[in-house]
């Protein structure tokens, strides 16, 4: 089984969010079980590119609005990453610092998915199945049925779209369909909805199947999608959940190079303390007492917006000692506010902003409980890090996070969840957290079957297989 990864993120070379993490470890995961699975993405201008060495595999032009435009396709040598790793270089369009937020950033994406074609088109051996990952790789599955250039040869491969996010589907005005290789004129109501090319809906109605992030995230598409709940409803019968799992090569207490002390679960009490320590000197704050932790990007669908305010109704309503570290990035206003805090609630709130991924595995190591008041969360990864932590969460119940969390008011429970994305709602999981957190054995007793649990990527992997297998043998 030949399978290639499309994304425009994966780490360690590009990440903005979880995404990098899925593209980054899932591969890894299915060469180990014998599937031959390499990613393609862009080149950007990433230290990971100066730091390792790569080859030309192929190379070619591609035009778009008149102008051409030259392109290489380069290998990462020694497949450091655990799979082969492959990058569309198109000088003028895709070899720039950041992933996303240029102007231009149809015209990227649409240039990088137009050379991928070029380059495929151009193999001896083509993959079993092309496995695309959210909207800015969503055009593949009809280019690949209906480009003029490409589909003759390109039209027997299948296609996996994976929704890790149905809130952002890369909407452009019809006016850059003049961009795209050309393509079955007939057709073009396959990239359409509501008068847009829409290349998300484009690759819902396109994809041979389409998986999201958690069984849980794809329920919520059918009710609520930004406009495609219908289409998600529609095309159920090719789609599945499956949940995220978690890279145990750099996401695992007893190995993990960023943090001060290494710990497993018999000695998580005392390993915490020690990184708490370590954290609380490099903030100049003492973090002796429990302490709660945000992780993630400042955007409302992570509820972030919210965190001024339950910072505030904690305060306002417990006398149990706490304090808080925040670490996250995006919306200025909510730093700003944040900030604010930070003098009325002196020594009792740490910040900081920007992206920082050694701190992020300091965090989760340090932190007692983990607050998550997510809007939308289609699978969320911070919970499955903390919980292999031994930190606790404390979730808004949606998508993944229902999926993942069990409160502690269940039996067999290990978490938070509270079902408001607003601050008095949280704050109230938050106050029941911190009336427990005191409960020496019972902490232990939850901290253990937290770290137990298994969402490493080896089950979710062998569903895709068995997706893939489906697929393949023109079972779906
Ligand atoms: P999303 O992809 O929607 O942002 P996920 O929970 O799937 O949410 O993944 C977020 C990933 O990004 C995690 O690996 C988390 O640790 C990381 N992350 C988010 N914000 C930051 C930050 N400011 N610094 C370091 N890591 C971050
Ligand atoms: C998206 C989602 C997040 C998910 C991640 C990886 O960024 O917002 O919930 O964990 O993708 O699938």
């Amino acid at each position: 089984m030949k399978v290639i990864h499309l994304s425009v993120e994966c780490f360690p070379v590009a990440k903005v969010g979880g995404l990098a993490d899925v593209v980054g470890a899932l591969p890894k995961y299915q060469c180990s079980m014998g599937i031959d699975a390499s990613v393609v993405m862009p080149w950007f201008d990433r230290p990971f590119l100066q730091n390792h060495e790569t080859i030309s595999v192929g190379s070619g032009s591609i035009e778009q609005g008149g102008e051409r435009f030259d392109y290489e396709v380069l290998k990462e040598q020694g497949d450091s990453l655990g799979f082969p790793l492959y990058f569309i270089h198109i000088p003028g369009k895709l070899d720039r610092p950041e992933v996303y937020c240029y102007p231009d950033e149809a015209e990227q994406w649409i240039a990088f998915q137009h050379a991928f074609l070029d380059y495929l088109h151009n193999q001896e051996v083509l993959p079993d199945v092309v496995h695309c990952h959210d909207h800015h790789v969503g055009l593949v599955p009809f280019l690949l049925q209906y480009s003029t250039a490409y589909s003759e040869r390109l039209s027997i491969i299948k296609t996996v779209f994976t929704v890790h996010n149905g809130q952002y589907q890369g909407w452009m005005t019809w006016d850059k369909g003049a961009l795209l290789p050309a393509f079955d004129s007939w057709k073009w109501g396959l990239l359409d909805w509501d008068g847009l090319i829409n290349p998300l809906a484009a690759a819902i109605k396109c994809c041979t199947a389409y998986t999201t992030v958690s069984e849980g995230y794809l329920l919520e598409l059918y009710a609520e999608a930004n406009g495609l709940q219908n289409l998600f409803k529609m095309e159920s019968g090719k789609a599945e959940g499956i949940v995220n799992g978690i890279d145990e090569a750099f996401w695992n207490p007893e190995t993990d190079p960023s943090i001060e002390k290494n710990y497993t679960v018999s000695t998580v009490r005392s390993g915490k303390n020690t990184n708490k320590k370590s954290l609380g000197k490099a903030y100049g704050m003492d973090f002796s007492k429990p302490l709660i932790a945000f992780v993630g990007r400042f955007a409302s669908e992570k509820g972030a917006d919210l965190l001024p305010e339950i910072i505030d109704e904690i305060f306002a309503n417990t006398n149990e000692e706490f304090c808080v570290f925040i670490l996250g990035s995006g919306d200025e206003e909510i730093s700003q506010q944040l900030e604010a805090r930070k003098a009325r609630y002196e020594g009792r709130l740490a910040t900081f902003f920007g992206y920082n991924e050694e701190l992020a595995h300091r965090v989760y190591a340090s932190a007692d409980l983990l607050l998550m008041p997510s809007r939308v969360e289609p699978c969320g990864l911070n919970q499955l890090y903390a919980m292999k932590y031994g930190t606790i969460p404390i979730v808004r119940g949606i998508g993944g996070l229902r999926d993942t969390v069990l409160d502690v008011e269940n039996e067999g429970g290990y978490g938070f969840v509270f079902e408001e994305p607003d601050a008095v709602d949280a704050a109230a999981a938050v106050i029941r957290a911190l009336h427990m957190i005191t409960d020496k054995k019972r902490v232990d007793q939850i901290r253990k079957r937290m770290m137990k649990l298994d969402y490493s990527w080896e089950q979710s992997a062998i569903k895709y297989e068995k997706l893939y297998n489906r697929l393949v043998e023109q079972i779906l």
